[in-house]
């Protein structure tokens, strides 16, 4: 893959471009930002770390969405981001605005490029953008199980002291309150997750999974969180780009998986260089399936308010 294009140079936007730029994923990297100067200045910042990390990756960044030209992912995290005690989805009406001329700037510019939505609320806001460009539902998916899985993850390596490396978690459902952590299908290092918690450990875990991006902003107050929403769009950057087929929970657009169609929420996937190459449809018990339909109720409760 030759150029990343990320609109959106706020801390999530900016700490991705350097990320990505670290790990040197393509050799162009743009960032685009409606606010005079806040991207161009980001990408000046980061060029300046070239020599400190050797990377050869060229960061540039501005208003102009002609920027977006021929990028093959376009990962999108502008919008208004949420303050504490607000829910992500009391930003929806100030963010589809925001979507709908990203997608216009896209069609314009990249055309066949992959979306990569980070934009809160995201479910919803994947959708959307999924009806506004029109395009195959494989090409538009949006970050969200990657991130809480890591913070579920983080969580388990907390309670039980275990490396964090051996530690693989999934959590389905909407990237908000209802979201689904499923312990019965995360493992460390293959050794089921419910070996090592009791049920008062994994509920913990799970509560603080659940409501992960919310405590670090109640903790900040200025600003949600954004290194852990970056690491998590580098993971998923890295799996189109060098086409892993890696299986991570994405935002997907469902068509009859789970039992829901023209809807959208987090599920395992296959993720590669076509962008969502397959859907996994996990064998759920009547407790996780029930999770899953109260998130869906939630996403769908947004949905209608569009
Ligand atoms: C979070 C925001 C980015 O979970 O949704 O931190």
């Amino acid at each position: 893959m030759n150029k990343i294009s990320i609109i959106g140079a706020g801390r999530v936007g900016e700490t991705a471009a350097l990320t990505l730029a670290l790990q040197e994923m393509c050799p162009e990297i743009t960032l685009i930002d409606i606010r005079e100067g806040a991207a161009a200045g980001a990408a000046l910042d980061i060029m300046q770390t070239a020599s400190h990390f050797g990377f050869g990756s060229r960061v540039t960044g501005g208003t102009d969405p002609a920027l977006l030209q021929d990028a093959e992912l376009v990962v999108v995290t502008a919008g208004s981001p949420r303050k504490p005690g607000m829910s992500r989805s009391d930003v929806l009406g100030v963010n589809v605005a925001v979507i709908n001329s990203v997608c216009d700037h896209v069609l314009e510019y990249a055309p066949n490029a992959l979306l990569l939505m980070v934009t809160n609320p995201v479910d919803v806001l994947t959708w959307h953008a999924w009806k506004r460009t029109g395009w195959e539902r494989n090409r538009i998916f949006g970050q969200a199980g990657v991130l809480d899985a890591s913070r579920m993850a983080c969580f388990i390596a907390e309670e039980t002291g275990l490396s964090v490396r051996d530690i693989h978690t999934m959590v389905i459902g909407g990237h908000g309150d209802h979201m689904v952590p499923l312990t019965r299908f995360s493992t460390v290092n293959g050794v089921p997750a419910t070996t090592f918690m009791d049920e008062a450990t994994i509920e913990r875990v799970n509560e603080r999974t659940r409501h992960g991006g919310a405590e670090v902003l109640a903790l900040r107050q200025v600003s949600s969180a954004y290194n852990a929403p970056a690491a998590a769009i580098a993971t998923m950057a890295d799996a189109i780009c060098h086409d892993r087929r890696r299986v991570l929970p994405c935002v997907c657009n469902l068509d009859g998986e789970y039992g829901y169609w023209d809807m959208t929420a987090g599920v395992p996937a296959i993720l590669g260089r076509n962008g969502i190459e397959q859907v996994v449809e996990l064998p759920l018990d009547e407790n996780e399936q029930a999770g899953f339909d109260a998130s869906i109720d939630s996403i769908r409760a947004d949905l209608d308010s569009l």
